[in-house]
């Protein structure tokens, strides 16, 4: 099997000194939800999740309540359906693997949660992966249902090419083109896969702060202390 490695892009999170790029956050949200959402689930990923980070509580509610979970049994023992609420998680698009694969041409579409982890090349080979479909080259044997992505290891995806120019329109009024959706879902999906990051840069920063304050006042009284030795 043959691969093209991905390029590499200045990720927003990427860094120490860096964090998630809350708007892009929001608008890969919405790619994920009007594009992605179709196949992928997003098992991991709870509304109340998203509270605080690209909604306040009662968009993200309202977006909960979009969506229609079967719940139960009630009283009497029934099964019923009701609208979301905070402590979802993200409505799967199958009921279980064997319909998603069959709904696919046998291909099942991977939970997304922590697939920016998940893969060789990270969030670099999911952008490319989006971006790059290209005309099967000559010598190259689609199977049914088969894509040609020389991101992809082998060359042939089940995947068809999910984005294009203005496939969805962004609320914030972003030109939504290829590279731009692509940018941001995989955005949104690195922080599914890592949503403590943020906080992890930043205590690293207190706690080498703390340290160089600690280990400086340390360093200068044991040198008092210890100074009649020489
Ligand atoms: C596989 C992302 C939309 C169906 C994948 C993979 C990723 C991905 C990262 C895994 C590739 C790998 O194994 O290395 C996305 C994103 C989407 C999207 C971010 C939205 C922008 C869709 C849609 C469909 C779909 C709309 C169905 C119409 C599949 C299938 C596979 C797959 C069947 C398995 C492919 C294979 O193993 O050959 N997708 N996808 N995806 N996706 Fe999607």
């Amino acid at each position: 099997d043959f691969v093209v490695h991905p390029p590499k892009f200045p990720w927003s999170f990427k860094g120490l000194l860096s964090a998630y790029d809350r708007d892009s956050m929001r608008r890969g949200f919405e790619v994920y939800k009007q594009v992605c959402a179709a196949c992928h689930s997003l098992e991991y990923i709870r509304y109340r999740e998203l509270v605080g980070v690209i909604f306040s509580k009662d968009e993200a509610k309202a977006q909960a309540a979009e969506a229609t979970y079967v719940d139960g049994p009630n009283d009497k023992g029934e099964m019923f359906e009701r609208p979301g609420k905070l402590t979802d998680v993200m409505p799967k698009p199958y009921p279980n693997p064997e319909a998603a694969k069959a709904a696919n041409n046998g291909a099942l579409p991977p939970d997304l949660t922590f697939i920016t982890r998940a893969r060789h090349g990270g969030p670099d080979y999911i952008y490319a992966l989006l971006t790059g479909y290209k005309e099967a080259p000559a010598g190259v044997n689609l199977g049914e249902g088969q894509h040609y992505n020389p991101y992809f290891p082998g060359g042939a995806i089940s995947m068809a090419q999910a984005l294009y120019n203005e496939i969805i329109e962004y609320q914030d009024g972003t030109p939504a083109t290829q590279s731009q959706l692509a940018k941001d879902v995989v955005t949104f999906l690195a922080w599914c896969a890592e949503p403590e990051g943020d906080t992890r840069k930043r205590y690293f920063i207190k706690s080498m702060v703390f340290m160089g304050v600690f280990m400086g006042t340390l360093y200068y009284f044991t040198r008092g202390k210890f100074a009649y030795l020489k």
